[in-house]
């Protein structure tokens, strides 16, 4: 893989990423693509660290698009394992007639998780999206305890469908659509148990290990050793939502690493298939099989559930992370990037799941992209920078970053 740095051919974004975006106004809900002078480029391609755009700028990638492409954009052996599968079979039945590969993947993420955690047995149900991943566990929580209640915290962002958005956190994606949502969630600080007299209802606790949308917030070390004993002495369910913390992203396998908790549930996505949408709940067998055995009818299930194309090109991406042993890369560059940063401002984070807190992270986001850097805010307020790269990234290529990050700010 070529470690390229950026090239400007044009200003950005240049005239054909501008024309497109004009147009995708009038054809995509005016709600979706933040469109102004600065913003957005149209990527036509990418490999590695690197983005090119469709007017021939090419890019170094600080977002890894949202998390997902950890082992970097259009792996080659990602790739070649979605172009075989695709030649011969692109979908089957998921919950009736199912691919082999999906009993393969389901195998690798209970090995990947419960067997590596404490050899223990567990089951998997896939999905395609980080928030039905999250639905499939409060679900789970809700037949296992047979108690409504989840409680989520402060600042966390666990999806927008429906059941999601109820243990979101922010107003902003919450209030519009208020009226409609089950209201089961109770949130608290994070960082903090939950009031032992307030809980007889609820029958689960959702975390994110490290909060990701909510400005990359890492809690206390004792935190969630400390919510693992407290869902332990009464009877709730601890789900981790690892979506964006999994595979590799922080310096380990999964987040909840850090501090030797195991859950009872584990929801992942994003990075799972370097690019493909599929997501998973990944349980313990003792809570997982509280749902009933099928009669010929899951009551919960989807069309593409465990997509063959979706399972080859995870079980492609995870052999890349093995490969390569990304979750070492992680964690060392990791230090090496956050050493860096700190000469530039105050640093959170873990592995390459970092973040500079600034005052206003999107005037320096377009300036980044000026200099060829694409990056994105956290945080309800862009009150932080995130850094969040593919694990594949070079010194020489964060280093670029490191100066373009710099200048960004210190020349306003
Ligand atoms: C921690 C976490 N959970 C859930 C989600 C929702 O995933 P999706 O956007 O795939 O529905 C996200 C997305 O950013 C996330 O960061």
């Amino acid at each position: 893989m070529k470690d390229l740095l950026p090239l400007l051919k044009t200003r950005i974004p240049g005239p054909k990423s501008r024309a497109l975006a004009r147009q995708l106004r009038h054809y995509e809900s005016r709600n979706i693509t933040y469109v102004s002078d600065h913003w957005p480029i149209f990527w036509q391609r990418a490999a590695g660290a690197n983005v090119w755009d469709v007017d021939g700028n090419r890019y170094i990638d600080l977002t890894a698009a949202f998390g997902v492409t950890n082992v970097g954009h259009t792996n080659p052996r990602v790739v070649a394992a979605i172009q075989k599968q695709a030649g011969q079979l692109l979908h089957a039945m998921g919950d009736v007639h199912p691919n082999e590969l999906k009993l393969k993947l389901a195998r690798e993420l209970v090995g990947l998780t419960f067997g590596r955690w404490n050899k223990s047995e567990g089951r998997v149900i896939f999905a395609n999206s980080g928030a039905e991943a999250v639905e499939v566990a409060t679900k789970t929580a809700a037949i296992h305890t047979k108690r409504p209640g989840i409680i989520a915290f402060e600042g966390a962002y666990h999806g927008l469908t429906y059941g999601a958005l109820d243990t979101t956190w922010r107003a902003d994606f919450r209030s519009p659509f208020s009226k409609q949502l089950g209201h089961f969630t109770a949130h608290v600080p994070f960082g903090r148990l939950p009031d032992v007299a307030k809980i007889q209802d609820f029958g689960a606790v959702i975390v994110e290990p490290i909060q990701g949308r909510g400005g990359i917030v890492v809690p206390p070390n004792d935190f969630l050793p400390r919510l693992r004993r407290f869902c332990d002495d009464h009877g709730l369910v601890l789900i981790l939502d690892e979506i964006y913390t999994g595979f590799c992203r922080t310096g380990r396998w999964f987040a909840c690493e850090h501090s030797g908790v195991v859950p009872d549930l584990v929801c992942v996505g994003k990075a799972m298939a370097g690019g493909f949408p599929i997501s998973a709940c990944i349980g313990s067998a003792k809570v997982m099989d509280s749902w009933p055995e099928s009669r010929g009818e899951a009551i919960h299930t989807s069309t593409f559930m465990g997509n063959p194309l979706g399972c080859a090109a995870a079980l492609a991406s995870v052999g890349e992370m093995k490969r390569l042993k990304l979750d070492a890369r992680s964690r060392e560059l990791g230090d090496w990037l956050a050493a860096r940063l700190a000469r530039i401002g105050k640093v959170r984070g873990r592995g390459l799941m970092l973040g500079l807190e600034v005052d206003n992270a999107v005037p320096i986001i377009e300036k980044l992209l000026q200099r060829g850097v694409l990056a994105l805010p956290e945080g309800s307020q862009s009150e932080v920078l995130g850094l969040t790269p593919p694990l594949v990234i070079t010194k020489r290529q964060l280093d670029h970053c490191l100066v373009a990050l710099g200048d960004s700010i210190s020349h306003g």
